[in-house]
This record gives structure tokens, sequence and C-alpha cells, in this order.
């Protein structure tokens, strides 16, 4: 990871970089271990795989496009691409626009507060879009691309950035607060989602404050536990001995949005929020560390016991779920879904099977942790919502298993199967669940480089593993899924499940790419000849699938000296020649990574959102300042001395309309 120069001057609360050598200490092989033949083995099996019979729409639009690249070798993407590099501000391929839509503190309803970052309150945040923009998803309104419900993720909060006053220097050394319980409590509203209605108008995206679904979802909201870990003694606390009802959720990082049209935030990092220690002895002790448990990172825990484990053990184990909120409801009480396993979940994208069952793809996004994939019990009802409500609470979650021959094995997570047994400390298949870690390592998971997004292409029938970095992998750690030792850069996985089912237990995969700066050979980098020096990346992250079946990658990490540029949004071809080529769509401002990407239905909008600008000590001149309120290294996107840097998403549109790519 290249390390944000913040995370040595103040408290980190990006908490995903931050955690050393991650917490699996299982046996389980890195498949090193046991190859030694793993130069022989080629980077790009030859694609051999007939695309089965996939039950997802495909529509012969994007068919014809997916065979025009592989006739032809010529890029899918036609837009030209920019410069990389880093300043103050965004940038988009000629011929678009990239419109603010929702900035941090921006309202939300009719009576939302003006934001005023010198009088900012918990009241007023909750009322007000929140912070750190991460998963935004399109839920349609009647079936329109134009009228719809964007949600969006608010993973996490930089104090630093956010709070005038917190941080000052004396005698050369930089010191950070502590926050007050108010400055507490607008963290905490600052956290959570987004739904709220929007509309294109003459071509521009509007915010519908009055829209009747319009929700904050906060750190404060309450929730249900769902599923087999509902009422388990495990998730017991004194504020809830029924073990089904929990105060809010906790670093919301990607998500999804399910086939039915509900939201799905994921819960990432909720060790930071953790402080204390855990009585001497206590059973979650092993279970926490395997989580890292607690970070302590932010300051809750001065406030509210249930962040603080020696007051309330069992607190942690009702974070690291994903959560679904009927967004359509704008009462409903939003459900963790515990039978989709607790991690650190970064995503949860879906497809529907051909066999109707409907199939999430999860990545655990910690050094050397595992991508899993759950399996609905039932299947979708595309003419009854309604039934299609409680399909999360009964399924199979499986971990993955890549091969050295290039197959790979979806191993399942059932209590009673294999060694997930008393024996070995699962009583029953809610510890499964609240252990799923240590599951994983049981089954011999395979240890991953960070899995981030994990996205099912309806369109090609594959399904694309964004892994991010991993720095800590030694040589001996090695093995055909995770190839480069010290992996700064990252790389993306393609499987294909066998017979074209996304339920299948078994399939193939290969590696896409191997990112990073193609011109050092020492990177081992294997963009396309066609690939320019904007054109590749590093840390791929999040990414998205547009109704082509077009690959468009997300990355969190490249803003740095190093590498000269700042993330931002990549369109990456998949198919025939062209595969491997990657071109530059869209970069973000200082400090800044590159959340979403979302295409909407007709694929004219793109929407990305824009996390923590302005954070991290590298700047545009190499000066390793540091940014904060009161001296930020970019203003973006008001660029206004009175406003500071603001997380934001925006709407990017094709100047006089049309498609994004064609
Ligand atoms: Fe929050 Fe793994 O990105
Ligand atoms: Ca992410
Ligand atoms: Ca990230």
């Amino acid at each position: 990871m290249t390390e944000h120069l913040s995370q040595k001057i103040f408290p980190t609360t990006q908490l995903e970089d931050a955690d050393g050598e991650g917490h699996n200490s299982s046996i389980n092989p890195t498949m090193g271990e046991i190859i030694g033949k793993r130069f022989s083995r080629r980077n790009f099996l030859q694609g051999s795989l007939a695309v089965s019979a996939i039950a997802a729409t495909v529509s012969p639009v994007a068919l014809m496009t997916a065979e025009k690249a592989r006739a032809t070798g010529v890029s899918a993407f036609s837009f030209s691409e920019i410069e990389a590099g880093v300043d103050a501000n965004h940038h988009v391929a000629e011929g678009y626009s990239a419109d603010v839509l929702l900035r941090w503190g921006d309202a939300i309803f009719p009576d939302s507060p003006a934001f005023d970052p010198t009088r900012q309150t918990a009241a007023a945040q909750a009322r007000q879009f929140g912070y750190n923009n991460d998963y935004v998803g399109y839920i349609p309104l009647e079936g329109s691309a134009e009228h719809g419900l964007l949600v969006v993720n608010h993973e996490y909060t930089n104090p630093h950035l956010m709070f005038p006053g917190l941080v000052t220097i004396a005698d050369g050394k930089i010191k950070q607060g502590p926050l007050s319980k108010e400055q507490v409590d607008i963290e905490m509203a600052a956290h959570g989602g987004t739904i709220v209605e929007i509309r294109k108008v003459d071509g521009k995206w509007r915010v519908v404050p009055e829209g009747r679904y319009n929700r904050r979802i906060t750190s404060a909201t309450e929730m249900q536990l769902t599923g087999p870990v509902a009422g388990n003694d495990r998730v017991k606390t004194s504020a809830d001995p029924t073990g089904t009802r929990v105060i809010g959720t906790l670093n919301n990082c990607a998500g999804g949005v399910t086939p039915w049209g509900t939201y799905i935030m994921a819960e990432e990092n909720f060790h930071g929020y953790f402080s204390g220690e855990l009585p001497a002895g206590h059973k979650e002790a092993a279970n926490y560390k395997r989580y890292g448990v607690p970070e302590g990172g932010y300051e809750w825990a001065n406030f509210y016991d249930r962040y603080d484990l020696a007051k309330e053990p069992n607190e942690p184990n009702r974070f690291g779920w994903i959560v679904e909120v009927d967004a359509m409801d704008p009462a409903s009480t939003p459900k963790k879904r515990t039978a989709l396993g607790r991690t650190k979940h970064e995503g949860a994208e879906s497809i529907v099977a051909e066999n109707g069952k409907v199939v999430f793809y999860l990545g655990d996004d910690e050094r050397f942790d595992y991508v899993y994939k759950f399996v609905t019990d039932g299947t979708y009802n595309a003419d009854d919502r309604a039934a299609n409500l409680n399909l999360l609470d009964a399924g199979t979650l499986y971990v993955a298993k890549f091969e050295e021959d290039g197959s790979m094995q979806w191993l399942p997570l059932v209590h009673g199967q294999g060694p997930l047994t008393a024996e070995n400390g699962f009583a029953s298949q809610a510890d499964v669940l609240i252990e799923t870690r240590r599951a994983g390592d049981l089954l011999g998971a395979t240890k991953m480089d960070r899995p981030e997004d994990v996205q099912p292409n309806g369109v090609n029938g594959k399904v694309y593993v964004m892994l991010t970095n991993n720095t800590r992998r030694k040589a001996e750690q090695v093995d055909a899924a995770n190839p480069r030792a010290e992996n700064a850069f990252g790389h993306i996985i393609e499987i294909t499940e066998d017979g074209g089912d996304f339920t299948a237990t078994s399939g193939k995969w290969e590696v896409l790419l191997k990112c990073g700066d193609p011109s050092v050979a020492a990177v081992g980098a294997t963009f396309s000849t066609e690939t320019t020096k904007n054109g590749w990346f590093g840390m791929p992250d999040n990414c998205a699938v547009d109704s082509a079946g077009r690959l468009w990658v997300a990355t969190d990490g490249n803003n740095n000296k190093a590498t000269g540029r700042t993330d931002g949004l990549w369109a990456v071809d998949t198919e025939g020649d062209a595969r491997a080529t990657s071109k530059l769509f869209f970069r973000v401002p200082v400090g800044a990574e590159m959340c979403g990407p979302l295409f909407t239905p007709d694929d004219e909008t793109a929407f990305v959102a824009v996390q923590h600008p302005g954070d991290g000590g590298d700047d545009w001149e190499g000066h390793g300042r540091p940014s904060y309120y009161e001296d930020l290294s970019t203003r973006w996107p008001d660029f206004k001395d009175n406003m500071p840097v603001r997380p934001a998403v925006l709407a990017i549109t094709k100047i006089g309309g049309g498609k994004i790519a064609v």
C-alpha cells in the first residue's frame, strides 16, 4: 500500500491500510508452498472456456460490442483518455461533463440545515449528506434511468479535515483532538448511508429533497440481526438481551443493489471503533484477535460503552455483517443478514443465476484474507418483490480456494461438514458465521492480496475480483492466484464458473491483469502494449460493469509522489486482442480515492464518488505537507476560503447526451 502520510501524522481512521501483517495466522497454505512450478504456469490461460447460457438479461447490442472487440482486437472504448497527474481538481475525458451532485453536508430533506462547517451539530449532520461517500447504487423509480433513488454509503470520517480547531501545531509538533462528545456524535451521524431521490432534468441530475423515500442511516440507527446468528448468546449485550437489536452500522464500504431493489451496505473495518480490553480469559479473545479487534482508532468508546470491550465484550460480534435496507420503505428497520458471514466485507454484488437462485460475491478486505460467495436457498421472483425480501436469510456461504492449475473450488461453510464441527469449537451454524474467517482457515481457503470488489458480469458470464495490494506477501508466500511478492500495485482475477453457472461450486480462473507501471520491468505489470503511460493504474478497488459488459476499475492508493498520478476511473478491455488495455477516463483531486463507480441502466450516466479528497501528505509539489482543516491541500469542490474540502458524488454525462462509451 502506498501509505498515506496522514497516517503517520494524524490518528488514522483509514483502517484498511493500517492493519500491518493482516490477522490471518492460520497455517492453511498459500499455494506457493506446494508449487515450485509456478513460473511455468502461463499468467493468461488461453481463453478456452465457452460461456454458457447465463440468466442475466443480455442485450443484443451488448453482445455485438463484445463480439466486435473479439473480432477486431480494437478497444471497446472510444473516448480520448486524459493525462494522469495530480492537482487540486478532478478531470474527465474531453466531451464529457462531471458535475457535483452531492457533497458532504448537502441537504437531502426540505428541512435540512444549510451546511455550516464552523457550526456543525450531530442533529444537522443526521439531516445532511454524510462523509466519505463510497458505494453508489441506483434504484430506478418506475423503471426509469432518469428518475430513481441514489443510495450511497458513508464509510468513515476524517476528523482532521472535518473539524476546525481540532489540529494544533506547537513546537513543530502536530496534535489532534481529543474529540468532544458532540464531535463524536457528528462522526456517528456522518457514517452510514444516504437514500435520496434524484431526477435528470434537461440533461443534468438534481437532488429531490422532497422525495418520500429520502433517508439517512447512521451509526445510531437501530438495526435487526436476522438469520442463523440472531438471538445467539454471543451477540447478546446488556442493552440487547435478545441478541437481535443492534444500534448502528459501521464502516460501510462498498455494497450493492439486489435484483429486488434493496440496498446493501457492507460493514468493513468495524474493528477500529472498539477500544478497551476484554475481561481476562474471555471466550471471544481468539475470535477478536482474528479480526484485529480492538483497533481503537476512533474515540467513540469515551462516550458510548458499547464500543468498550471491558463493558460490552460481545458488541463486536454484532458488526462485520452485510446490511440490507428496503429503500422503498423509509420506516423499515435495516437488517443485518448474518447468513452471509462476518468479515471485513468490502461489498456484495449479486446476479440471478440460471436456476433463479441469487449469488452474492463478497471480498474480505484484509491482507491474506479470502473471497466468498453466497447462494440463496430460495429463488428470485421477478413478479413479487415482497417474496424476495428475506431471501438473504437462508443459503450457503462458500469460500474460494484457487488451485495452481487454474481451477478453483467454492468450499461450503456449513456447520457439521468437514472440520466445521463441535470438536473445533463450532457448536452451530451461528458459530461458523460469527467466526467466518476461522471457518475459512480450517477449510484451507486461499490467502489473497486484499480482496475488494467482486463483480459478476452478466454479459460475458465472468466474475472479476479486485485484489488491491499486499506489500507484506513474502516471496515464499507467492502463489498462482497471488503471483507477486511485495505486491504494491495489486491485480485482477477473472473467474469463469463451471458450466457458466454462477451457483457452481467449481470454476476456472486466470489473472486478467497485474497492475502497476509497465515501463518498470521489476513491477511485472501486464497491461497490453496498447496501454499508454496514462492508462496504467495500481490498486484496483471498486469496479463496475456497464450494460455492454465492459469493465471499469476505480483505484485507491495511486495518490502519491511515486506514481505521479491520483486515483481515478480506468476503462479496461477484457475481450479479444485488446484484452488488458486500459484507458484513463476520470481522475480525482489530490488526496482522494475513487469510489462508486456506477452506470445508470441506459449507460448515459456514470456516478463516481470522490472519497477523502485533501487527505494525506503528498501534495502535487511533492512537499509531503500535512493537510488539515486550517491548511488544506485542496478546497475541492467549492474552492471557497470559508469551505473545507468535501467528499462528493459526481454525475458524469456525455456533453450533448448519449451513452458514456459506445
Ligand atoms: Fe473500504 Fe476495502 O475499501
Ligand atoms: Ca473499497
Ligand atoms: Ca478502499
